[in-house]
């Protein structure tokens, strides 16, 4: 016997049993991203490598060792698997000028890739819905934006939802509190571990992410951030959140979030559940006020978050979200001479009138038939035997409890299958 082909390892199939919720999911989120004005974008899932690159930081774990990066055999160039949205979003805006008549509110979904351990919430291909507004300097776009995000989670049903506040001050706030970082680590330097130490001078607010138990006193005790931030970037900041507190959405400071990519500036955000385990955050984002000069475009100020939809989903079971599962309205179910023929134009006039209709395929008799139309979940089953095909009638045999089986013509079955549709729930 030939060997089985398998996934790659952290790479998902999304089977017929999972996929409503993902539709429910993905649904949802189109409803509330329109209703906020948001318009979509699609990008390419392969992009040059450099564009991840200059957008995300060279010293970024997602750039150090978590992108697919490969050479293109016919002309050589570094290409890389998209680990995420925003860098492809600002190319593409760039490529096409869909700055030339002002600001923007634009939304973005798909798998992205990184080559992470996998692990529950943790996978190589996961999949974000994701936004991203461009031009809006204050922070009235960010507490926009973290609205937006409540009314979904609130439309969804999702509890256990919290959201943790950050600002990391203008470029010179930064500098300043990465020199103090430095001196305070290598006051340290016997604490810092293989993973820590490299990052010393490239990097040293990744290492206040360590999760290396020896140095978990020394992170609590490091300077922190809000020391060095400067007055315009506080003030942006105290205004978010009294923009936040009128609307009722309650937030945690959390003064160590620094978030793993590079191009962030003032606002950072997450919202994070304790449902989900280790992997608790579902939806991250803030502001990008360099990150379009970086690219090469004229200064102006972005800010967005991505949502991680294995991760939603996940919460969505944990919250027993009610879920509809879409059901075929009617199964038509066909044995003798002409009652093929018959059971399709009677499938075909069904779906001209609006109804999703499963027509028996591969013989058998009604028995097995009826069968495999109990099995497909519908809602009815429609029979034509060969008295059928004489008479132009139907048999129409509610499958779930509704009534008795009765012989009509096709337009009355019609009318009753469309009378009192509804679908089913998990
Ligand atoms: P991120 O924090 O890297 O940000 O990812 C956003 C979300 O994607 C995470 O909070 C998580 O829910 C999900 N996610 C990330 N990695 C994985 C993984 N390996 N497996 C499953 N889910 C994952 C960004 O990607 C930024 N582009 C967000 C942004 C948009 N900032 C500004 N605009």
């Amino acid at each position: 016997m030939s060997s089985k082909i398998q996934a790659i390892r952290g790479m998902n199939d999304l089977l017929p049993s999972e996929s409503p919720v993902w539709a429910t999911l993905e649904a949802k989120i189109r409803v509330v991203f329109a209703q906020y004005g948001y318009q979509e974008i699609r990008f390419p899932i392969v992009e040059t490598t450099g564009l991840f690159v200059r957008s995300l930081g060279e010293v970024t774990d997602i750039v150090e060792k978590e992108m697919y990066t490969f050479v293109d055999s016919l002309n050589g160039e570094s290409l890389t698997l998209r680990p995420e949205g925003t860098a492809s979003t600002i190319r593409a805006v760039l490529e096409h000028n869909l700055l030339y008549d002002g600001p923007k509110r634009l939304w973005y979904a798909g798998p992205m890739f990184r080559h992470e351990k996998p692990q529950r919430g943790r996978y190589r291909q996961f999949h974000q819905f994701g936004l991203e507004a461009l031009g809006f300097p204050g922070p009235d776009v960010e507490a926009e934006q973290i609205i937006l995000t409540a009314r979904l989670w609130s439309e969804l049903g999702l509890r256990d939802v919290g959201l943790q506040l950050n600002t990391l001050g203008n470029s010179a706030a930064r500098a300043s509190h990465r020199a103090k970082l430095i001196e305070y680590f290598s006051a340290h330097i016997e604490k810092l571990g293989a993973d820590e130490k490299p990052r010393l001078h490239t990097n040293p607010l990744r290492i206040l992410d360590s999760k290396s138990p020896a140095l978990q006193g020394v992170i609590a005790a490091a300077p922190t951030l809000l020391d060095d931030i400067d007055a315009e970037s506080l003030a942006h900041f105290e205004q978010l959140q009294s923009l936040l507190r009128a609307a009722d959405v309650s937030y945690t400071i959390n003064p160590r979030l620094v978030r793993g990519l590079d191009y962030y500036n003032r606002t950072v955000f997450e919202w994070v559940t304790t449902k989900l385990g280790a992997q608790g955050t579902i939806c991250a984002g803030g502001r990008y006020d360099g990150l379009i000069e970086q690219l090469g475009g004229k200064s102006t100020p972005g800010c967005g978050f991505a949502m991680g939809v294995e991760r939603l989903v996940e919460l969505m079971k944990e919250c027993e979200v009610a879920i509809d599962v879409p059901a075929p309205d009617a199964y038509i179910v066909h044995h003798g001479d002409g009652a093929m023929q018959a059971a399709f134009r009677a499938a075909e006039t069904a779906r001209d009138a609006g109804l999703e209709i499963v027509l028996h395929v591969g013989g058998g008799n009604f028995k097995a038939q009826l069968k495999r139309a109990d099995a497909s979940a519908a809602r009815y089953a429609i029979i034509l035997g060969e008295d059928e095909v004489k008479s132009g009638m139907f048999s129409l045999k509610p499958l779930r409890g509704q009534g008795e089986q009765a012989t009509i013509d096709l337009t009355k079955a019609i009318e009753s299958i469309k009378q009192g549709r509804t679908h089913g729930s998990l």
